[in-house]
């Protein structure tokens, strides 16, 4: 056999054998651009600085509560908290505002914090069908589920809109 006709045998035998191993020799041959490899328009080689956002800086009491992400969702802050962070175990101004009982079932008035609900007061997993006298420690830190808004535009666009069908 000459040389030529060895090399195309072989080459006959590993596309047969890509075949048989059921990779497609076209897709083992496509490539990708550097700039379609993630969500960023560039080349994912480079390191660009990301934008500043800004949060809104309305102070309690002046800002408009949000509507709801979808039934049950945790209420987004609409006010600026710049001035009540880090919450610590010495420091909570979230609860100094927020911890109002005495308005629990009461109609909102405008300007005055949305009292702490009864389900923060309830132990979910030891006694989840009694309110207890005091914020339950799994809510203490507010903010891993209540976060404010900042002017950043989608990546994506996003078409939940939290309602069934
Ligand atoms: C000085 C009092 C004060 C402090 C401190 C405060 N809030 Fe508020 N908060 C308010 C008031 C008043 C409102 C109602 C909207 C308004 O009038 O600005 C509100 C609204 C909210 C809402 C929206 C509730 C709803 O019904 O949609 C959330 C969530 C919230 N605050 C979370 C927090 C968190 C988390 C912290 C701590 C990081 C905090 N707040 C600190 C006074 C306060
Ligand atoms: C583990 C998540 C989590 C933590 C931590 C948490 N919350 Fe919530 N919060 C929720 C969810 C979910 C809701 C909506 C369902 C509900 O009312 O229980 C809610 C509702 C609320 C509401 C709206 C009540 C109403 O009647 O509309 C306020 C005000 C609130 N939380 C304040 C706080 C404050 C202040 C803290 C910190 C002391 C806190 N939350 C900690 C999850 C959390």
């Amino acid at each position: 056999m000459r040389k030529d006709n060895i090399l195309t045998a072989i080459k006959r035998l590993v596309l047969f054998g890509m075949l048989v191993a059921g990779i497609n020799p076209s897709f083992a041959a496509q490539t990708f651009q550097s700039n379609e490899m993630g969500l960023s328009k560039e080349s994912v080689f480079n390191i660009p600085t990301p934008p500043v956002y800004h949060y809104g800086n309305t102070p309690p009491g002046a800002s408009k509560v949000m509507p709801r992400a979808y039934l049950n969702a945790p209420p987004q802050v609409p006010h600026d908290i710049s001035s009540f962070l880090p919450i610590t175990t010495l420091s909570n101004a979230c609860v100094a505002c927020h911890s109002q009982r005495e308005l629990w079932g009461k109609k909102r008035e405008p300007a005055t914090p949305t009292p702490i609900p009864p389900s923060h007061y309830t132990d979910l997993r030891k006694t989840p069908a009694k309110v207890g006298d005091s914020l339950v420690n799994a809510r203490f830190n507010c903010n891993q589920c209540h976060v404010p808004q900042t002017n950043a535009r989608p990546l994506v666009e996003n078409t939940f809109s939290g309602k069934r069908k």
